[in-house]
């Protein structure tokens, strides 16, 4: 049996989908079960990551753990849960961020995702790290200034990505769970090709036959802007790899292809799919 973590939101829903749609058998863990609406037939079990004692009966039976985590949440009590069920394999979600064999990380975003990679390795189960930079997912944070106009206002125009559709992550994830061959690998997820954020707002301008428009807002503003509601240091995070990404295009690599047996879906897809999200 295998249990998806962090079920009900992109990357853990879109594998559910795609395991229950191999006829996997799947669990979902979720606050609200209620609230889940994940398809039929996958059976989705309450607990919560805060209070270990509720995640028993979702741990009950299981052997692979795909493992979504939102960011900053302490791992370790659902880790040593997981070990103690007998939890045979970990596929987690993890950054881009992350440097190998640093003695510090270099950011927020680096040190969470490490220190969780850290505690998985030291549990003696198979594991897999599928690492992400830049999601495509990433562009919905575009979506209340899209719908009331044609202007986003935002940092760092020019930073490059190679946005990875979320689908893709998942059927990768879906491949690596229960599956040998994998374990101990790091897997570095990518898109197709890398685009600037201007140019994934024009794409996604033709996905809703809009003209849009990027508007460069200085730093500082957007770092005063969004701390008033995010960790200050995970801002920083956010705005020092748009820095590092600026002006150089973005790797890409033929990983997401290996795992899955198809090409990455281009960012014009993702627009596409997401389109009802912009309007
Ligand atoms: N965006 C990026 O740039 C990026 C890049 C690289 C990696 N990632 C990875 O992707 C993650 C975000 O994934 P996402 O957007 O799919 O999820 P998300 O929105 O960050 O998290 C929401 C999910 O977590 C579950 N959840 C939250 N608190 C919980 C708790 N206390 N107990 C149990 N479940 C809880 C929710 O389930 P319920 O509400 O149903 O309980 C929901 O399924 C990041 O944290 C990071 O690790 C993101």
């Amino acid at each position: 049996m295998i249990l998806v973590i962090g079920a009900t939101a992109h990357f853990g829903r879109q594998t559910v989908e795609a395991l229950a749609g191999a006829g996997r058998q799947v669990r979902a863990l979720s606050r609200e079960p209620e609230r889940a609406g994940l398809p039929e037939g996958v059976e989705v079990v309450r607990g919560d990551l805060t209070d270990p004692v509720s995640l028993g009966p979702a741990l009950d039976g299981v052997t692979e753990l795909f493992l979504v985590l939102p960011h900053g949440l302490d791992a370790r009590p659902l880790l040593d849960r997981a070990g103690e069920a007998g939890v045979r394999q970990i596929v987690f979600l993890s950054s881009g961020a992350v440097v190998d064999g640093a003695d510090r990380q270099p950011d927020v975003i680096a040190a969470y995702h490490a220190g969780v990679e850290q505690e998985i390795r030291a549990m003696g189960v198979d594991w897999t790290f599928l690492r992400l930079f830049f999601p495509a997912i990433n562009s919905l944070a575009w979506a209340m200034q899209l719908q009331g106009g044609d202007t986003v206002r935002g940092p760092h125009a020019a930073a490059a990505a190679s946005v990875v559709h979320e689908r893709d992550v998942a059927e990768a994830a879906a491949a690596v769970l229960g599956a040998t061959g994998h374990s101990g690998r790091v897997y570095e997820l990518t898109g197709p090709q890398s685009l600037t954020q201007t140019e994934q707002l024009d794409l996604l301008g033709r996905a809703l036959d809009r003209e849009l428009r990027f508007e460069e807002v200085p730093q500082e503003t957007v770092r005063q802007q969004l701390s008033r509601f995010m960790d200050a240091d995970f801002v920083a995070a956010l705005l020092d790899l748009m820095v590092a990404t600026t002006g150089k295009p973005a790797p890409v690599n033929d990983t997401v292809e290996h795992l899955t047996g198809h090409p990455p879906r281009p960012y014009a897809q993702w627009a596409a799919d997401h389109a009802a999200d912009f309007h």
